[in-house]
């Protein structure tokens, strides 16, 4: 708890700069839970490094990730929105919990095992340990609540274990976080390949929608969307992965169920279903690109968003910092 209000933690990567997928499955949900939580919301710029990156992408993607947070909608005064990088914290902490974290616990990690099977060339440590750092980013906050998708589950799992033999050890320093799932159906497919997630990385350019594309570029990727030859506007994700994840997609922005986008398409053809996905992810990213284009226009404030946030962050983090380095014997500092 801070300030009355449990206290939430989430973050997100900077390697490119956001699509569909990452608004849809966290950052509207984000928004929506700003209200009842202390919120603090990380750019996640030291778990960037753990795969080969070029200095000015990572620097540019960073502050756009950044920007697009405010841009959904997060009150950058009411949330707290930082670059990790920011609050040294996050690493002294990642190094302390590295040492009451087990080998085999991290060689269990799925999505170790499937990042390194894509980067056979560069298998560096920093991949292997990349939950410790989130289990630090998590705890440094005395988190309640953690909203992230069902791929995290086992990451939220291992930030508990640690930090309940932590606090077996040394006493109730940490609060055991838990996992916040978003609502089912916030998952977006590829556009090219849809038992696929949308993902940045995927080489069909058409497959992924990214949050500042144009209009057009959005409207055309979704004309282009894979279907199938069944020729009937059902929502059946096992049958009919495809159009169901347009009327999934659909149904969020219009904030109506999957079911009822079906039944507005009934008798339509696949044509016309594209199109009004299509227009409708258009319209509705549209006043999340004005405010990034406005915000991106305005320097001074974003780097006084930047400061703000991080000496806010310093603060919360610093304090449980040093109350695990007081209640594991490391010395004092001379002041
Ligand atoms: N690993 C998370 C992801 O890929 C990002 C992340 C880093 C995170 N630290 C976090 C998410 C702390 C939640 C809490 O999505």
């Amino acid at each position: 708890m801070l300030d009355g209000k449990p206290v939430l933690f989430s973050g997100m990567q900077a390697t490119s700069t956001l699509q569909l997928g990452n608004y849809l499955g966290a950052l509207k949900n984000w928004v929506s839970l700003s209200e009842k939580y202390e919120c603090f919301y990380s750019v996640v710029d030291l778990h960037s490094i753990t795969i080969r990156h070029e200095p000015a992408v990572l620097r540019n993607c960073s502050r756009d990730v950044l920007m697009l947070y405010i841009a959904a909608g997060l009150d950058p005064v009411r949330n707290c929105i930082f670059y990790q990088s920011h609050v040294p914290a996050h690493s002294e902490l990642a190094w302390i919990l590295n040492c009451f974290t087990y080998l085999g616990e991290l060689n269990r990690m799925t999505q170790f095992k499937d990042k390194s099977a894509k980067h056979e060339t560069n298998l560096n440590t920093g991949l292997f340990t990349y939950p410790v750092l989130q289990a630090a980013d998590i705890l440094l906050y005395q988190a309640d609540y953690v909203p992230v998708g069902k791929d995290q589950k086992q990451h939220i799992e291992l930030c508990r274990d640690i930090a309940q033999r932590f606090n077996a050890i040394y006493g109730d320093v940490f609060t055991i976080p838990e996992a916040h799932l978003g609502k089912s159906g916030a998952k977006v497919l590829s556009l090219q390949d849809p038992k696929k997630k949308m993902s940045k990385s995927d080489e069909n350019i058409n497959s992924c929608v990214f949050l500042l594309d144009d209009r057009d570029t959005i409207i055309r990727k979704f004309k282009k969307a894979v279907t199938d030859s069944l020729a009937e506007v059902k929502y059946d994700p096992e049958n009919q992965p495809g159009v169901s994840n347009l009327l999934d997609i659909y149904a969020i922005f219009k904030e109506t169920s999957a079911k009822e986008a079906a039944a507005e398409f009934n008798g339509k053809g696949y044509g016309e279903l594209k199109a009004a996905v299509g227009e409708t992810v258009a319209d509705c990213l549209k006043p999340l690109q004005e405010r990034y284009d406005e915000l991106k226009a305005d320097k001074a404030y974003i780097d006084s968003i930047i400061k703000a946030n991080a000496e806010k962050a310093s603060s919360v983090a610093g304090k449980t910092l040093q109350k695990v380095q007081k209640k594991m014997g490391l010395p004092f500092k001379v002041r």
